[in-house]
């Protein structure tokens, strides 16, 4: 029944954070026990790219993700985001303005999924947030969804993948953790928009692309449960408090080096959270530790941060720096792990190693 049949496709940018999300306050609600704050990359290199089709006749909602299908049927996540944003559906007319489904008519559409990531899923590199902000965004638009306040759709994301939230805008977004008991304010909000910073780069070193062993939600239930280092770290006024502060105002001022010194101070302790946790969670492999060397190694030569890295819950380096120093920071790491360039990318035996625009 094409009249009752929509289809939208769109793609939506991965983000990688610079303050850290870890632990959760509600887990039902996916809310955190911190605030965090990421940039959005551009979708040159990693991008999920997401197709939805809503029909009246689907007799389930079903899921593809890179070509395989996934049972979706108990995955509270995925159900949270199709049925907040059919909630929140407007009325949508045809070509000739005649109305096709009326407000709130959207009770029993189900819909078809098709979700492809264009870098490793679940390795780290933030898929989740890519695919859940690509799902919310191209849901809105089947359903031609609107906000009954502003952030609504950024707190449906949030259910899909915390870091999704961050991943409907770009440039430099904070998610701000919230008080309210319901997670209506905790919500993902742009502090800088992706044209502030133009020089901005994120060099991507995929080191692994296997699945991590233990996903974010494992590892932050763990973390929350065992590490008084995740205590102190989150508190209010604590040290993420503190540092989301500092780096909003180095990232308006356009302040490389307060940027990257506390964006490398947080991944490592985060990395020193997860170590902290009992049973502990390595993330970073050998060759990770590597990568932080010759980067400290490079600033002290350089005389000044010039490239920062960040590792999420996975081993692959995000290395920031601008734009006048990409070129010698790509060949100080070609210099350790000797590749050849293709297409724009430089691949190793085995491994891809990419670039990405910040
Ligand atoms: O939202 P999740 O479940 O993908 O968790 C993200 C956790 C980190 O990537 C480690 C940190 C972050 O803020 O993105």
């Amino acid at each position: 029944d094409s009249k009752h049949t929509f289809t939208c496709t769109l793609s939506s940018g991965t983000n990688i954070a610079c303050i850290k999300y870890w632990g959760k306050k509600s887990v039902a609600l996916n809310t955190p026990i911190n605030s965090s704050v990421s940039v959005t990359l551009d979708q040159k290199d990693l991008k999920t790219v997401t197709t939805v089709v809503a029909s009246k006749s689907f007799e389930k909602n079903r899921l593809w993700l890179n070509g395989t299908e996934e049972d979706v049927t108990n995955s509270k996540r995925f159900n949270a985001c199709v049925d907040g944003v059919r909630r929140m559906g407007g009325e949508r007319r045809g070509e000739g303005k005649e109305v096709l489904v009326e407000k709130g008519g959207w009770g029993d559409y189900k819909v078809h999924v098709s979700s492809m990531n264009t870098f490793p899923t679940a390795a780290g590199l933030a898929s989740s947030a890519a695919g859940y902000s690509a799902l919310v965004k191209c849901l809105a638009e089947v359903f031609c969804a609107s906000e009954s306040y502003p952030g609504e759709l950024s707190t449906i994301a949030r259910q899909g993948s915390g870091s999704a939230c961050r991943s409907l805008q770009g440039g430099f977004v904070a998610w701000r953790m919230g008080s309210k008991a319901d997670g209506s304010d905790s919500m993902a909000e742009q502090v800088c928009n992706e044209n502030h910073w133009p020089e901005m780069r994120a060099v991507i070193l995929v080191i692994s692309d296997l699945k991590k062993d233990t996903s974010s939600t494992e590892g932050m239930g763990t973390s929350v449960d065992t590490s008084e280092l995740l205590g102190f770290r989150a508190r209010e006024g604590g040290v993420v408090d503190r540092r989301m502060e500092l780096i909003e105002k180095a990232y308006k001022e356009r302040d490389f080096e307060a940027f990257g010194k506390v964006t490398m101070q947080d991944s490592n302790q985060f990395h020193a959270t997860c170590l902290d946790t009992y049973p502990p969670i390595f993330y970073m492999n050998d060759t990770s530790k590597s990568v932080i060397k010759i980067v400290h190694a490079y600033n002290a030569w350089k005389g000044r941060v010039a490239a920062a890295y960040t590792f999420d819950a996975g081993p692959n380096a995000v290395i920031y720096c601008l734009d006048d120093v990409v070129d010698e920071v790509l060949a100080l790491m070609l210099q350790y792990y000797p590749g050849r360039r293709l297409d724009g990318r430089y691949v190793r035996d085995g491994e891809a190693w990419g670039r990405a625009r910040g």
